[in-house]
């Protein structure tokens, strides 16, 4: 008896050292809090290390967001559903603003309705030279600023200036 202890002792403490035990991290801590299967939840994202993903979704409503390492929400970093989302990388701890573009965007898509032009951006939150209105076809090209060039406009089915090359 007293060596079959020994024996589940000693078998139990290698099966230990083979595993890494590392106690939870507050993101795991917070992350296996969530009662499983409950809808609408926001669960946090932990890394393979167990912090904070910089990047935060809610799954149920595809709000995202930048988090610090305390895992708290960085102001001004929300991205709604559908809407260009912020690289929450951090660039020597700076999170790119959203920018004109991606702001205009966003308000567009805030209301979207039939007519309504919603301004394409691009990675850079920059807007794309080209930019179309879905609703009727129209394309046109536009300076950094957004504002349409006279001049550039092609009804739909006709052929497209290229904004790349014209305007550049
Ligand atoms: C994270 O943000 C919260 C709220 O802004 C702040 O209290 C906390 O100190 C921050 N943590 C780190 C590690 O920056
Ligand atoms: C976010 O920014 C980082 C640093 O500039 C870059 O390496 C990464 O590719 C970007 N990620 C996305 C999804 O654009
Ligand atoms: C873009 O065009 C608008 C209207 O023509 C003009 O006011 C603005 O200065 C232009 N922006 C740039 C960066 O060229
Ligand atoms: C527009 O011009 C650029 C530069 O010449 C070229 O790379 C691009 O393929 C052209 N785009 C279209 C849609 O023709």
């Amino acid at each position: 008896m007293a060596i079959l202890t020994i024996i589940l002792l000693v078998s139990t403490a290698f099966a230990l050292g083979d595993t890494m035990i590392r106690p939870k991290t507050p993101c795991e801590v917070a992350r296996d809090a969530v009662p499983h299967g409950l809808v609408g939840a926001y669960i946090p994202t932990c890394d393979a290390a167990g912090q904070y993903t910089p990047e935060q979704c809610w799954g149920s409503t595809g709000y995202c967001w930048c988090v610090n390492s305390s895992g708290q929400k960085i102001p001004g970093t929300e991205s709604p559903p559908g809407t260009v989302r912020i690289n929450c990388s951090t660039q020597n701890g700076m999170i790119r603003p959203k920018t004109p573009c991606e702001i205009a965007r966003e308000n567009a898509l805030k209301n979207v309705r039939p007519g309504v032009y919603v301004p394409t951006c691009d990675n850079d939150g920059q807007y794309k030279p080209e930019q179309c209105s879905g609703s009727t076809g129209y394309c046109w090209c536009v300076n950094s600023s957004g504002q349409k060039i006279p001049g550039t406009e092609s009804p739909p089915g006709t052929v497209r200036i290229n904004c790349s090359t014209k305007w550049k």
